[in-house]
């Protein structure tokens, strides 16, 4: 069932959106709201995701930091297109965004370069994303060289390397999903005996995906989607949301 399109102000998807980000932390605890699948391609349109922390949201646009030399920084820069997945379990809502990619300003990562602790900023200089490393060791000498190099520096005098930063994303698409928050799921009984090391329901038998039955009254869950498009190209114009339900 789908309902007629609605015009929405541009904004509103991206307070949609940190609102349940909030909510996630907030309310439920999710331990990192932040992190999201990030999905690039390459310029022969070849896939690939990968975890990445959301450092900055803001009204059309939203940002992670990242090596510029890695697999997925060189997809970017081939193909500046990507898709981010947020999956906030505890809440049974996804959020999904896809857009064209930035290279933020120098500014813009210096800023969340400032507030990086001195190791994640050591490591982030001495590591070359998505590089074959022989051994862990050869990760260790060189910050250790760094930190020869750099004794008398503090913290924020650390600066920050050219090939490291923030990309942004444009979304020119947000869907919010969402499904009604139920009770935890209760396991039938069956004679079946479990298949070896079964985590909370889940088999880790290889070849197998067994998922606990679903609770014996299995009620039916309505799915709420909404899809925003937007104009990235005028933030002043309106966007258009349409509303899904599925059962
Ligand atoms: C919880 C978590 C958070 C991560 N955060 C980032 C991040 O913010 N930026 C980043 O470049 N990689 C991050 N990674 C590592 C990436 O998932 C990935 O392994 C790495 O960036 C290399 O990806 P690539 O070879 O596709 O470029 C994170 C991984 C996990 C599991």
């Amino acid at each position: 069932m789908s309902s007629s399109p609605r015009c929405a102000p541009y904004a509103e998807p991206f307070t949609k959106f940190a609102a349940w980000l909030a909510e996630a932390k907030v309310a439920k605890g999710e331990m990192w709201p932040n992190a999201m699948t990030l999905a690039t391609s390459s310029a022969l349109g070849l896939p690939n995701a990968r975890i990445v922390l959301m450092q900055r949201h803001e009204i059309g646009r939203i940002a992670w930091y990242t090596n510029y030399n890695s697999q997925k920084g060189r997809e970017l820069a081939e193909n500046p297109r990507a898709a981010a997945v947020f999956y906030w379990n505890k809440l049974q809502r996804q959020c999904r965004m896809m857009g064209t990619v930035s290279v933020a300003t120098a500014e813009e990562s210096d800023a969340v370069w400032a507030v990086r602790k001195r190791n994640s900023k050591l490591l982030s200089i001495a590591s070359d994303q998505s590089e074959r490393l022989d051994s862990p060791d050869i990760l260790k000498e060189r910050i250790e060289v760094l930190k020869q190099q750099m004794p008398d520096l503090k913290d924020d005098e650390i600066p920050r390397p050219s090939h490291c930063g923030l990309h942004w994303l444009h979304p020119n698409s947000i869907e919010f999903w969402s499904e009604p928050l139920r009770p935890p799921r209760t396991t039938a009984s069956s004679s079946t005996p479990p298949l070896p090391a079964a985590v909370d329901g889940v088999s880790a038998a290889p070849g197998v995906v067994s998922v606990a039955p679903p609770s014996v009254e299995d009620p039916l869950q309505l799915v709420t989607r909404e899809v925003y498009t937007l104009n990235t190209l005028d933030p002043q114009a309106p966007c258009w949301d349409v509303s899904t339900i599925f059962p």
